[in-house]
């Protein structure tokens, strides 16, 4: 099956193998963004396909960065040249008016390098972004001097009017979300003096790694009392190749179906920031068999292979760091606890509700359609154990990480799942498709 058709339909099925997984999209978005600040030619290898990390490539070819990939078998590979702290579109204070499609982290962190480097923008994207919240980056812009506007002061479409350099400040975020702490590092790499951000728990540092690998001073991280600190000292990164690590978000969908029963599974060379490993950390806790390869460092980031085989699922509890932890991989371990012993719980995961979709919602309704029953509360979700998901029908949503859970569904249950609006399946994972059927997985397009 070639591409992610819109309407799919996914059989029980065993799969087993190893599956290379796209690059990471986190790292991937990291590539583009970081170079496009270096002035010089930077090699960048691995990125992730995917629609959300070509929204970032095509919005900084809008900016004048030279940014030119090719298909590498994979994802992409190429070359991005460019200095948007010189004279660029946006310079002249216009707003460059760009599509940030259903990307979150391309709207997020460009904000951030674009009022760092000078640039005026206008983000905007699809249905599903226009829904989320910018408020949390348009208050350390303004602080740190550009002059900001947003829909009802709290929605896309974003504009950003950067006004001479911007201040180093102290930023305390109010939730602990890598895509605040990047914008505003990403934005103090312009600034007149050093820029901090405080959160109340640590989220992924693939920013941190990267400026650091870059050659800058970036201080801190996580702290005793449970939260986190970091400082970056303004300044030109400094790189020549980027190498992306596989994605652990993507490799999470097999590594839950093999969690549930589906077979063995092993994905070489996956991201294994403790950042990202919160699901490997919950399958764990539910007694899936987890091995974790010897790792080896990919431009400041460890890799390595992971294999999950089929174990005994007793119960677990998610919540504090772990939720962080596991942010984007919450949706398909709900599949995990459904098919344990003793079920999964939740908590402190209010965050999921401003995803592409309302993700606690989502997932609820998910596992509803497919005969599952779990309990939505404000800031997370219950799943009692002893279920095995039946047939059903899901809506995506305009949400990637609700379609991949919904296939997962069908092969782990006893009955076909089927899928609309599977092709924003693509906005992450374009291979997917490919992947389950090469893995031994049954999938079939549907006519509309
Ligand atoms: C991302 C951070 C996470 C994650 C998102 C990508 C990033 O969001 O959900 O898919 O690349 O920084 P938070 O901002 O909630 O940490």
């Amino acid at each position: 099956m070639i591409g992610v058709p819109d309407r799919i339909r996914v059989h029980p099925s065993s799969l087993a193998g190893v599956v290379h997984v796209p690059g990471d999209k986190s790292l991937s978005h990291r590539a583009l963004l970081v170079p496009a600040r270096c002035g010089g030619p930077v090699t960048v290898r691995g990125l992730a396909a995917g629609a959300d990390v070509r929204a970032t490539a095509a919005a900084l070819r809008a900016l004048g960065v030279r940014v030119e990939l090719e298909p590498d078998g994979v994802g992409m590979s190429g070359v991005v040249e460019g200095d948007l702290g010189a004279a660029g579109p946006g310079a002249d204070g216009r707003p460059v008016a760009i599509d940030c499609g259903n990307s979150g982290t391309t709207l997020r962190l460009l904000a951030g390098l674009a009022a760092g480097a000078g640039r005026a923008v206008r983000l905007d994207g699809d249905a599903s972004l226009r829904r989320r919240p910018v408020d949390r980056i348009a208050g350390p812009l303004t602080a740190a001097g550009a002059l900001v506007a947003a829909r009802e002061d709290r929605l896309p479409p974003l504009e950003v009017r950067p006004a001479g350099r911007p201040r180093g400040i102290l930023w305390d975020a109010p939730v602990a979300s890598a895509q605040i702490k990047s914008a505003v590092l990403l934005l103090g790499l312009g600034a007149t003096d050093p820029t901090r951000v405080r959160a109340p728990a640590p989220s992924r540092d693939h920013t941190e790694r990267l400026l650091r690998h870059a050659g800058l001073r970036v201080e801190g991280g996580p702290t005793a009392d449970g939260g986190e600190d970091v400082v970056l000292h303004p300044g030109t990164p400094r790189l020549t190749t980027v190498d992306v690590a596989r994605d652990p978000s993507a490799a999470a969908f097999w590594h839950v179906a093999a969690a549930c029963g589906a077979g063995s599974v092993v994905t070489p060379d996956v991201c294994l920031n403790p950042g990202r490993t919160g699901a490997l950390d919950v399958l764990r806790a539910l007694g899936a068999a987890v091995d974790v390869g010897p790792t080896r460092d990919r431009t400041g980031e460890p890799t390595g292979a992971v294999t999950v085989a089929p174990g005994e699922l007793g119960g677990a509890e998610v919540r504090g760091g772990l939720v962080v932890r596991a942010l984007d991989e919450l949706p398909v371990l709900a599949l995990a606890g459904a098919v344990s012993r003793d079920g999964l719980e939740v908590r402190e995961a209010a965050e999921l509700r401003v995803k592409e979709s309302d993700r606690v919602r989502g997932v609820v309704a998910l596992l509803a359609a497919v005969g599952v029953t779990a309990t939505e509360l404000p800031d997370g979700f219950v799943v009692p154990g002893g279920q095995r998901p039946g047939g059903g029908r899901v809506r995506a949503d305009g949400d990637h990480r609700i379609a991949m859970t919904a296939a997962v569904a069908g092969v782990i249950g006893t009955a076909p799942v089927e899928i609309d609006g599977a092709a924003t399946i693509a906005s992450s994972y374009p291979t997917f498709l490919t992947d389950l059927a090469a893995l031994g997985g049954r999938v079939e397009a549907v006519d509309a």
